[in-house]
């Protein structure tokens, strides 16, 4: 089985996963523009372990996408670590993540997601459940600093100290949600403190961003959410610190990405891609009217037809 390796000699760049919106065809654009690391949605362990055969098509990955992590998310540790056994057999998987901090009721009420940082024991088992059972995968888990309140070093030890092999910190706590201003000093706090590689999640949109995250934490990379979604050739410029702003380069990137969705889903492809295209029209001439235009239309042709007119009529 070969397991892509990947090393944290330079700086790494991962795409988050996003329930809803990191489907193959989008984390295709983000790995061709540069993304170090792809990650599924998370999947529920419960429902691999119930229905492997309905939920493997939710974790599908793109052919581009080496290295690529599947994210597990579940509140028991036995369940957890059976979901990780049955990925250990699979080819194509070179990490299995744990989520640890999804804040959304229908996930933490069960004991998982981000009630795992209230329970740190609990933490730890999965980790090590996942570490035993993932085989030769790499073992990881994305964690906000606390649930309340900053206990970011404590818990990042419980997961390095379970056999993590790296972690990623979303540098809120639960109750700071998405919104709270990010706590980047409390992520240099743990990267100072722990062994493994530590990725610095929040807030970051840009390459100044990213150079002063990494000022402030010496973390070993970034992780993009948000600002993926409207720009996944994001990942370019934080890179190379050039604008990828060239008006032709973002018509042809959509409508790439509207093919692969289209090739992916069929004619109901049209209708998943408008919250897309409302993302991507954004701060452009007529955006109100193209989203009006395309929220009325499912035919993928027109639909298409729609795309190439906007994004041609473009100035930069
Ligand atoms: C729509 C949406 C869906 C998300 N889905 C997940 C998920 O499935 N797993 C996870 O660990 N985090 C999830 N997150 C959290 C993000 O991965 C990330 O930690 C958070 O958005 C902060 O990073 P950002 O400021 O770069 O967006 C989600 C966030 C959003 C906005």
């Amino acid at each position: 089985m070969s397991i892509a390796r990947f090393d944290f000699s330079v700086k790494r760049f991962v795409l988050a996963p996003l329930a809803g919106w990191s489907d193959p065809p989008f984390r295709a654009v983000a790995k061709y523009f540069g993304a170090d690391l792809t990650i599924s949605e998370m999947i529920s362990a419960d429902a691999l372990v119930r229905n492997p055969l309905k939920t493997k098509k939710l974790y599908a990955k793109s052919p581009l996408e080496t290295p690529f992590a599947v994210q597990l998310v579940g509140s028991s540790v036995v369940v957890v670590g059976e979901a990780a056994r049955m990925l250990s057999d699979e080819e194509g998987i070179d990490v299995i993540d744990l989520n640890a901090g999804c804040p959304a009721p229908k996930i933490a009420r069960g004991g998982g997601g981000s009630a795992l940082l209230k329970n740190p024991a609990t933490l730890g088992e999965m980790i090590g459940a996942i570490k035993k059972n993932g085989g030769q995968k790499l073992t990881s888990a994305k964690i906000r600093l606390g649930f309340e309140k900053n206990d970011g070093v404590a818990l990042a030890k419980v997961c390095e100290e379970a056999g993590a092999d790296f972690i990623t910190v979303h540098a809120r706590t639960k109750t700071g949600g998405f919104a709270a201003p990010p706590n980047y000093e409390a992520i240099g706090e743990i990267k100072s403190r722990l062994k493994i590689p530590v990725i610095a999640n929040g807030d970051i949109d840009g390459y100044e961003k990213a150079q002063s995250v990494f000022q402030t934490t010496n973390a070993d990379g970034a992780m993009i959410g948000r600002a993926a979604l409207a720009a996944p050739w994001i990942f370019a410029q934080l890179k190379t610190n050039l604008p990828i702003a060239d008006r032709a380069i973002k018509r042809e990137v959509v409508l790439a990405h509207f093919d692969h969705t289209i090739q992916l889903y069929g004619a109901r492809g049209a209708i998943i891609f408008r919250k897309r295209l409302h993302k991507y029209c954004k701060g452009f001439e007529q955006a109100a009217q193209f989203r009006s235009a395309i929220n009325r239309e499912s035919d993928p042709s027109v639909t298409r037809s729609l795309i190439d007119e906007f994004f041609s009529a473009q100035r930069n």
